[in-house]
């Protein structure tokens, strides 16, 4: 009956997509969503293709979406000998292209398309460049448009794109303005904005102040239009080209829709390549309010340093697409080449995806005397600099340039060592909303006063042992000091609060919390033994090495079958992912015996689901970060396991937004 019923699926999904005409391939895999110009926290547009509410991967037919749902509308029509057709987007009217192929890189979401005879190539990079500040400063993305004849006939072609003012604002209320123009250097822009700038204001996650650039070539063949939507995307259907016109009466977002459109004509083509490029971007003088040891300061976008005025960073942008397209393929292939290497494909289908998205978190502000990186909780309430969302993503940042982990831990320090949080232990965030890190000098931040103490103390060693910076130990070993005395307190018997997965509730003597603590305290050891501080780290290691032994007594299901940790101490039939493990290998402890390692390795496939193995035994759901730190630290097989399950889920969930850290294991949803 299973087979029966899976065959009747199976021929029910060949049906469909022979009726929709559909047939495109994913490659290395069909995501959740896939990424389209995703570059910072404000420039975050993507496909849905999950079924929940996307349309399995098509640039045609639905539109994109900034990360948090609202449309952000970018149409893309071509005419081909006199026939106009949709290959991006959803404007009412032209049939679609033929999808043929998706592929993504770490950079880059390439599709392939057909079209009555023409083949198209439509390729989205966001740059990512750890080495290269002035191009990591740049909140702006690339849409490159290949078109040829696929059939040896000539075809006459003519291409279009617009952007709509949803992209300025989160409330399609408020009144948007224009302009266009072209750069000394001939490119073409059209320049979009809310009318009433709000500074370090958002709605609905995007930022209400800065200016939008959608940019081109000018050229004889190009022609544009800033106008309603029926009325600019109409000109084209009607007559292939646009009127070279603005319409002025600025008005609110939604109200006869404004787009600004561009159209090139390429003429009569045959098997030669035409190539358009165009540009997304961002630009907002100041980005960040800090709470530093000046107190509160507005902090400069870096770009700022870099370039004299918008336009200028417009026009380097743009003309930068050969270097930009060589650096974005280096890194391509360097993130591919290392995942198969570390574990196989299924390792590089999520790297590759992860990579922008991990990077679209974060910002870089300051001057060329001093940057600083703000990171956003993307997807849950927004908090600017949040310890324990800092701490998953600072792998990456080891793996291609541990001096980006200090830029993120540089904005902590200094708002706790200029005095003003009142608590003895960690703070959980800078602020409770991107983009004010104006700190909490009332302490009531959501405490996650373990969890917060055992990342910082890790992270700050993880990045001293890569960069070799011992000034950096130095230079905070006071208040490292500090949280290690709440370390040695509380570690070992946690109270009843919560950890990062404060979703689950809170819960006392949690075994993985308490591993954190303790991993935490014999950091602080080595970091006292490299500064100098001899016997205190011989203390400390004294201490953690205690604890340690306790905590194996405490944590762990000796007689159950398989043995492995519980959630907390006692809990026996529990378990949960032993993530914090990770951290003992990681900054190479050895305080933890091996013994636990394969124990824990050897449990998890007794109780892995579909997508994953469980957070712990309260709930169904897992977290995928959490399960990498895991699989990382197993053995072989077991690490497989997880990964197998884990790039699967990429393929599978029909989730619908960016890649969720967060989802069921057994379902996908
Ligand atoms: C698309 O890219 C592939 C691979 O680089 C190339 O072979 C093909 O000619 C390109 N097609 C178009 C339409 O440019
Ligand atoms: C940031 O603070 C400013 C006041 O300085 C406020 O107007 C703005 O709404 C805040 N932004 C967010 C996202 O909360
Ligand atoms: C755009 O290019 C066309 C064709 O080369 C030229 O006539 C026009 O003056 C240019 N526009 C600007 C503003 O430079
Ligand atoms: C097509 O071009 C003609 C001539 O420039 C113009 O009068 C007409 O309004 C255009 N059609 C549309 C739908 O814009
Ligand atoms: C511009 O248009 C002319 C005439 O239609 C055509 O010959 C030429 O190839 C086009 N140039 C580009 C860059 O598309
Ligand atoms: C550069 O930034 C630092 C930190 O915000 C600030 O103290 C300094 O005054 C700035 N320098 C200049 C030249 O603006
Ligand atoms: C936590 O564990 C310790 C040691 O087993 C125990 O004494 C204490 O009662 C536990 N606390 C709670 C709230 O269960
Ligand atoms: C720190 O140094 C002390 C004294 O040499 C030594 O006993 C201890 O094992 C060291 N701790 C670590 C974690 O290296
Ligand atoms: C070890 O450190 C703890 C916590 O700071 C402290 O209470 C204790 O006195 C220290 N022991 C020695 C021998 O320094
Ligand atoms: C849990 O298991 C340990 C040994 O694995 C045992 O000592 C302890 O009594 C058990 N606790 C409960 C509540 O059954
Ligand atoms: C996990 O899913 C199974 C099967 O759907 C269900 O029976 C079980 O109750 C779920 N467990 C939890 C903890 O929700």
């Amino acid at each position: 009956m299973v087979f029966l019923a899976q065959l009747f699926l199976t021929l029910c999904a060949i049906l469909f997509d022979i009726a929709s005409g559909q047939q495109s391939t994913f490659s290395p895999a069909r995501p959740p969503a896939i990424p389209l110009a995703v570059k910072s926290p404000y420039l975050s547009t993507w496909l849905q293709a999950g079924k929940d509410g996307g349309n399995g991967g098509y640039l045609a037919g639905q539109w994109s979406q900034f990360w948090a749902g609202q449309i952000a509308a970018w149409t893309g029509m071509i005419r081909v000998d006199g026939t106009t057709y949709t290959w991006m987007g959803a404007p009412s009217g032209p049939q679609t292209v033929t999808q043929t192929g998706l592929q993504y890189t770490s950079t880059s979401s390439i599709f392939t398309m057909t079209v009555g005879g023409v083949g198209m190539n439509i390729t989205f990079t966001s740059p990512i460049t750890p080495d290269d500040f002035k191009r990591q400063s740049l909140l702006f993305s690339y849409l490159e448009v290949q078109v040829t004849s696929l059939d040896g006939q000539p075809h006459n072609v003519q291409l279009y794109t617009d952007i709509s003012a949803e992209w300025v604002a989160g409330n399609h209320n408020s009144v948007a303005q224009w302009d266009h123009g072209v750069t000394p250097d001939g490119i073409a822009y059209h320049k979009v904005f809310r009318q009433t700038q709000l500074e370090f204001s958002e709605t609905s996650d995007q930022a209400d102040w800065g200016n939008w650039y959608y940019s081109t070539k000018n050229s004889s063949n190009l022609s544009f239009q800033l106008g309603q939507d029926i009325v600019v995307r109409g000109a084209f259907e009607a007559n292939g080209t646009l009127a070279d016109t603005q319409d002025t009466n600025f008005r609110p977002i939604s109200q006869n829709w404004p787009v600004f459109g561009y159209s090139s004509d390429f003429g009569t083509i045959r098997t030669e390549t035409h190539s358009t490029l165009y540009t997304i971007g961002l630009t907002q003088e100041n980005a960040i309010q800090f709470a530093g040891q000046s107190g509160i300061v507005p902090l400069p976008s870096l770009w700022t340093s870099y370039f004299s005025s918008e336009t200028d960073a417009v026009s380097f942008f743009y003309n930068d697409y050969g270097e930009a397209s060589r650096i974005a393929r280096g890194l391509d292939n360097q993130i591919q080449k290392d995942s198969v290497a570390a574990a196989g494909q299924d390792y590089a289908t999520i790297t590759s995806l992860a990579a922008r998205q991990a990077f679209g978190a974060i910002q870089l502000v300051g001057n060329l005397t001093k940057q600083y990186i703000f990171l956003k909780e993307i997807s849950s309430d927004g908090n600017i600099q949040t310890v324990d969302v800092i701490f998953p993503f600072h792998p990456v940042l080891l793996y291609l340039k541990p001096e980006l982990l200090k830029l993120l831990l540089d904005p902590l320090f200094e708002n706790q060592e200029s005095g003003q949080y009142p608590n003895q232990y960690s703070m959980h965030d800078l602020g409770s909303h991107y983009p004010n890190a104006t700190g909490h000098p009332d302490g009531k931040d959501e405490p996650q006063p373990l969890e917060e103490c055992g990342n910082m103390l890790i992270m700050t060693l993880a990045y001293a042992q890569r960069a070799k910076d011992r000034a950096y130990l130095t230079q905070h070993f006071k208040i490292l000091d500090q949280w290690t005395q709440y370390l040695i307190a509380e570690a070992l018997i946690p109270a009843n609060q919560i950890s990062t997965d404060d979703f689950a509730g809170s819960l006392a003597n949690q075994t993985n919390l308490a591993l954190k603590g303790i991993i935490g305290i014999e950091a602080m050891a080595v970091i006292a033994n490299i500064t100098g501080n001899t016997a205190v780290g011989a203390n400390y290691t004294n201490i953690a090495h205690s604890y340690i032994d306790q905590w194996q007594v405490l944590g762990v299901a000796q007689d159950a079958t398989p043995p492995h940790t519980t959630l907390g101490y006692g809990l026996n039939d529990t378990h949960g992912l032993l993530y914090n493990l990770y951290g003992d290998r990681e900054l190479n402890l050895n305080l933890v015996p091996q013994s636990i390692y394969d124990m824990q390795s050897a449990f998890y496939p007794t109780v892995t689901l579909q997508y994953g193995v469980p957070l712990d035994t309260r709930h169904n759901y897992t977290k995928n970060d959490w399960e990498m730190f895991t699989a990382a630290i197993a053995g072989q097989s077991t690490q497989e396991m997880f990964i197998k399950e884990l790039a699967s889920w990429i393929n599978e969930t029909p989730t619908n937004f960016p890649a969720t850290d967060l989802y069921d294991a057994q379902s996908g949803e």
